[in-house]
């Protein structure tokens, strides 16, 4: 006997069937919600609500879990590479040899962006934040490939553009920091790995050799195996309803980077480096800062704390903030923001406030820690959050095609004024 939840509106009773996740999550199935009872549910923000059912990512918010089509973050941050994980998410299984090579393969060679599109860089003022850089650039790949922008084309051009945006944004990403910086852009090499090429777009000079670091190479493809996917977070969710429309991949990516780039978002990665160089430039006293993130009339929060989803530790959390001192450790670096940031979790999981709330580090608090260890400035931390959660996007946009979900448009319930007569101007007071 399938489970089913009744709703009593008056004195009518009405059913609807639950359905169980292979984790066991329940959910009630309100798709004839409306036809039947004329109601609707509301749910600001979506705390309590599906948008769908997915076989990519599985997160236990209380137990702190995160998997990948099965696999726990945990065991694919210490043995997978970042291009096996992007297969994983988007083709549901772990390559094999043969499959990997292809993927490198073709990725790696399509690392170079149309001559063209050099000059949008350059048109951008050189204050441009690397996220209005790399959003535009994303969406305007899909004006170079107007053959490959149907979703629904059945042959291979759809795992073409997901090629060339995996491969692209890496490029699209380090000339937007050359931009920034007035320096020459470097072109991307196929003797580098996928992780390799993006540091030496980054930080190789005309005037010097580079050789990227392998401890650096390391921590980065790791950092972006912790950032590939998510489920449901509102940068993916952003992306779903607008590939729901049938509009193209190129542009579903790009939506997707606007919403990421939200400080509530992924944009907390630089808003937690802001906040503790604030807090240093302030002394160092955390207790002062502890009060304003619980007064309500504050707007400061602790940025990197809290999440929709997990009320124990942020697995991703845990692993990074390890991998921080590791690679400070190899590299020789010091820095005095770890120490901040380790003292104002200390002291923040000890208060009451957060504890009551669940409010732990999440993937943002300790990322951009690493990131200023490898020379990426504050600016881009977003952008490498960006390139790391792209294969989560396109993994998700995928299977809502593969679905044939419909196209998202949510109700309301109005509450504005009700009908009422035109006043012409000439009477309104
Ligand atoms: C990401 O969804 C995902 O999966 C996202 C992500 C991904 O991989 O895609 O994990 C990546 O976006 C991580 C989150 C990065 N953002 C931040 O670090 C910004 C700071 N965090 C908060 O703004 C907040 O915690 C959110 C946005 C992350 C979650 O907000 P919710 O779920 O809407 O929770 P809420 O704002 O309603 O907070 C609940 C309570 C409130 O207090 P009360 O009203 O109960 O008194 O907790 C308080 C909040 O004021 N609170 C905080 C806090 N976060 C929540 N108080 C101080 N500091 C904070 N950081």
């Amino acid at each position: 006997m399938s489970e089913t939840a009744k709703i009593q509106l008056g004195d009518e009773i009405f059913e609807f069937p639950v359905i169980t996740g292979t984790e066991n999550e329940k959910a009630i199935d309100i798709t004839t919600l409306r036809a039947k009872t004329g109601y609707i549910t509301l749910d600001s923000g979506y705390k309590n609500t599906g948008a769908t059912t997915s076989s990519i990512t599985f997160l236990n918010g209380e137990e702190g879990i995160l998997r990948y089509s099965g696999y726990p973050i945990e065991q694919l941050a210490e043995k997978s590479t970042f291009l096996e994980v992007a297969y994983l998410l988007i083709y549901g299984e772990l390559p094999t040899k043969a499959q990997f090579d292809h993927w490198t393969h073709k990725i790696t060679r399509h690392t170079l962006i149309h001559e063209d599109m050099k000059d949008f860089f350059g048109a951008f003022p050189s204050k441009a934040h690397p996220m209005g850089v790399l959003a535009s650039n994303l969406i305007s790949l899909s004006t170079f490939y107007p053959e490959s922008l149907d979703p629904d084309r059945e042959d291979s051009a759809v795992d073409l553009t997901i090629m060339r945006l995996i491969a692209k944004i890496s490029t699209i990403a380090a000339w937007s920091y050359k931009n920034s910086v007035g320096h020459p852009v470097v072109y991307p090499h196929n003797k580098y790995n996928y992780c390799e090429n993006f540091l030496n777009m980054m930080f190789s000079m005309p005037t010097e050799d580079y050789e990227p670091d392998p401890v650096v190479v390391r921590a980065l493809d790791q950092l972006l195996i912790l950032h590939a996917d998510h489920e449901q977070n509102c940068s993916t969710s952003t992306v779903r309803i607008v590939g729901s429309s049938k509009a193209n991949l190129y542009s579903a990516v790009a939506a997707g980077a606007a919403a990421l780039w939200g400080p509530l978002h992924g944009g907390a990665n630089q808003a937690v480096i802001e906040m503790l160089e604030n807090i240093q430039r302030d002394g160092g006293g955390m207790q002062k800062w502890i009060v304003k993130a619980k007064d309500k009339d504050d707007p400061f929060r602790i940025m990197g704390f809290g999440h929709r989803v997990y009320k124990n530790f942020d697995p991703r959390a845990t692993i990074i903030k390890k991998s921080c001192d590791d690679v400070l450790n190899k590299l020789g670096i010091n820095d005095p923001i770890l120490e901040l940031a380790k003292q104002l979790e200390e002291v923040a999981l000890s208060d009451d406030y957060f504890i009551s709330r669940s409010l732990y580090p999440n993937v943002d608090f300790y990322s951009g820690i690493i990131y200023r260890a490898m020379g990426i400035p504050t600016q881009m931390f977003t952008v490498m959050f960006a390139m790391g959660r792209l294969p989560g996007w396109i993994a998700q946009w995928k299977e809502m095609i593969a679905n044939k979900e419909p196209i998202g448009r949510p109700r309301q319930i109005y509450t504005g004024a009700t009908e009422r007569p035109y006043v012409p101007m000439a009477k309104r007071k």
